[in-house]
């Protein structure tokens, strides 16, 4: 019974610890900055499902569309016996569309930081694909240096989809890349999901929808912060603020206060002025060449990009360069 609490309590506590000290360290310095991997909680994610089926949130739809489409293709250049291994699963929709066109896959490895999602999905894909062997790594795709041994062997298809790449800055967008080129191997791809650049309106209108689903997302880290931080946040004295700044290309968001105040955080006073605000996101907007010259400085050469009618969304497959 002691042995059953430890193991189910140490986690917790390791994630709480790494949540305080990012947050306190984000707040003291300047500018203020949380990292965006903090909003999902489990109510954060169940928000950002919701804001994957928004009307002005077309990323996910498309992308979708896009990897139905192409599916066969995909699993064509993949070949039989590859392994697929995805990069922050989640519950593994998306990859549902590639293992429903790849028959002949030797292992699925779904590789996620939450140990409860990764157990759910692997149990979920085992009974929807028994002739299907599921390795799920449970760990951060940022610094993971080795795959399941039912990896080794077989060429290696990566799968990052949903633009995640786009909140990673351009450097650390690399280094993902060369990671991933790493565990891939001579002979490895990468399928890569990313958001395009386009018309301002529709970008700001992605992030800014009508519902206000974007802004409960954003505020749900001050509701998370008061929860186990036992922080003193007032949402009601907070926005959500997000807009495109179209020289970096990317997507902001931050949430801002509306008043002079003083928040209480794990025992410490961070004082607010009327208008100061606290970075959470980025999500960076790729045109055709800037993916390119993210491949390259990954360790990579683009050989496919699948794109919608409206060029909204590309799905790009990577090679690995010798
Ligand atoms: C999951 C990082 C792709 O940047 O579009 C959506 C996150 N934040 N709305 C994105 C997000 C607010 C999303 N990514």
């Amino acid at each position: 019974m002691n042995g059953m609490l430890l193991t189910l309590d140490a986690p917790e506590t390791a994630d709480r610890e790494e949540f305080r000290n990012a947050v306190i360290d984000g707040l003291t310095r300047r500018p203020r900055a949380i990292p965006a991997r903090f909003l999902y909680d489990a109510r954060g994610s169940a928000l950002f499902d919701e804001i994957c089926e928004l009307p002005e949130y077309y990323l996910t739809r498309t992308e979708t569309r896009i990897l139905a489409e192409r599916a066969g293709e995909i699993a064509r250049l993949a070949g039989p016996g590859a392994a697929l291994v995805e990069f922050g699963s989640g519950s593994s929709v998306k990859s549902r569309l590639l293992l429903d066109a790849m028959n002949e896959l030797s292992v699925y490895t779904p590789i996620d930081i939450s140990r409860q999602h990764l157990d759910l999905s692997a149990a979920q894909l085992r009974r929807d694909y028994p002739g299907l062997r599921v390795e799920p790594v449970c760990g951060d795709y940022m610094s993971l240096r080795s795959l399941p041994r039912a990896t080794e062997n077989v060429r290696r298809l990566g799968f990052f989809p949903g633009s995640t790449i786009g909140n990673l800055e351009p450097a650390d967008a690399t280094a993902f890349l060369r990671g991933a080129r790493r565990l891939l191997g001579e002979g490895g791809a990468l399928i890569l999901g990313v958001d395009l650049r386009k018309d301002e309106r529709e970008l700001h209108d992605a992030y800014n929808d009508s519902a206000g689903v974007t802004a409960a997302f954003t505020l749900n880290l001050l509701r998370r912060m008061n929860r186990e931080l036992d922080a003193t946040f007032d949402l009601s004295a907070f926005a959500h603020e997000a807009f495109y700044n179209s020289e970096a290309g990317r997507i902001e968001i931050y949430f801002r206060s509306l008043a002079d105040q003083t928040v209480r955080v794990s025992g410490r006073s961070f004082a607010f002025a009327t208008g100061e605000r606290v970075h959470t996101e980025y999500s960076y907007k790729y045109d055709l060449s800037g993916i390119e010259g993210l491949a390259r400085s990954g360790g990579f050469r683009v050989t496919e990009v699948w794109t919608d009618e409206g060029r909204r969304f590309a799905v790009a497959c990577l090679r690995a360069a010798p």
